[in-house]
């Protein structure tokens, strides 16, 4: 037996949150078991918690969850024994498979990673799939020319999870960088981070009015899209990237495509769910190198299952800073 938290629905197909133990026998099917040590809360295990699942649970009860790590307990895969530390995030576990807010969880062998050289099980957590998203962002954007005397690069979002870590990595990778943040409070804490401009998010919330605007950022990781998403377009430098990471602001882009015609300007797609193997070794890799760690520990707060229900509801709200490193065994 051991301890999950599970999403189960009423009659009127309303899901809530019940901690229980349930039997290893109920693990979905998978080559390797994890004993799980910590998970994250992530934009989308805010909808996952939530009472219609956001669209992305299909089936109850369901464990969420979309980040784990933990030690190897059994394996059918040569590529994993018993001991071995890994980290998962992405594959739509969590969403349509049994996820990491439990004890033990049962995955296929293909979506595991061994846990990077140089990160602990909770290090890895208070990255998971915001932060590594956020490395895969810079690794984008780098990829498509950008380096430190471009210029500054703005992070949209700054306060959350994908913008706290990527804020972190681009200041210690040596640029300069502007937090746009609907939280003034935040201001400080983006300014520990690395940032040293902070810009209000009623600045760019407006829909764009002139297709283009001064050329002010080198690159951006966004992770907000919609009308700010498109006032950014508008104001990137000649040939600059922008890495389109989340909808926080929205899913809409009500832009021109005058920024990609006069300016070359780059608009990057982001996805961490379906990416590769090596692509993932490759980014946890960088994460371990470029991601201070004393940083990344000045934005974690430490939570447990039964904090979970209040922390979706509260990351669906913008409402938390940083990351947050559940701790399923406390
Ligand atoms: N593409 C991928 O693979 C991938 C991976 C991870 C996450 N995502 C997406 O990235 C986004 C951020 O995820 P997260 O885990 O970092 O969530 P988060 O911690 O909630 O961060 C989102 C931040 O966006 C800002 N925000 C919220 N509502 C806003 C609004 N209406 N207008 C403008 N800004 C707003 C807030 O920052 P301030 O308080 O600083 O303004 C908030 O903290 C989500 O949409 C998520 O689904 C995508």
């Amino acid at each position: 037996m051991f301890k999950a938290l599970m999403m189960e629905q009423n009659d009127e197909g309303l899901a809530s949150a019940v901690i229980k133990e349930i039997d290893e026998s109920t693990l979905p099917d998978g080559d390797v078991t994890v004993a799980v040590e910590y998970s994250t809360v992530n934009y989308k295990d805010g909808l996952c918690l939530s009472p219609k699942g956001g669209g992305l649970v299909r089936n109850y009860p369901h464990v969420p969850g979309i980040d784990f790590a933990g030690t190897v307990e059994a394996s059918n895969d040569d590529r994993y024994k018993p001991g071995d530390k890994v980290v998962l995030t992405g594959w739509r576990v969590g969403e349509m498979h049994w996820g990491g807010y439990a004890q033990k969880a049962r995955v296929k062998a293909d979506w595991l990673v061994p846990l990077p050289a140089g990160l602990t099980p909770a290090q890895a957590m208070a990255v998971g799939t915001a932060g590594f998203t956020s490395m895969l962002s810079v690794m984008a954007l780098e990829d498509h020319g950008l380096t430190p005397d471009k210029g500054p690069v703005l992070v949209t979002g700054a306060a959350g999870g994908v913008g706290s870590v990527a804020v972190a990595i681009l200041a210690n990778r040596g640029y300069e960088v502007a937090g746009v943040t609907g939280r003034p409070e935040s201001g400080e804490y983006l300014k520990s981070l690395g940032a040293t401009q902070i810009v209000a998010r009623e600045e760019l919330n407006e829909t764009v009015k002139r297709p283009l605007e001064a050329e002010t950022w080198a690159g951006c990781v966004d992770a907000v899209g919609g009308a700010m998403l498109a006032r950014v377009l508008g104001q990137v430098k000649y040939g600059g990237s922008v890495a389109a990471v989340g909808l926080a602001g929205g899913a809409g882009l009500p832009a021109t495509v005058i920024p990609f015609l006069l300016r070359g300007v780059n608009l990057l797609g982001i996805d961490s769910v379906m990416q590769p193997y090596d692509n993932r070794l490759r980014a946890w890799e960088r994460v371990a190198k470029d991601l201070p760690m004393d940083k990344l520990e000045a934005m974690v707060k430490p939570a447990t299952l039964t904090d979970l229900p209040q922390l979706g509801a509260d990351i669906l709200q913008g409402q938390v800073q940083g990351r947050v490193v559940v701790d399923v065994n406390a």
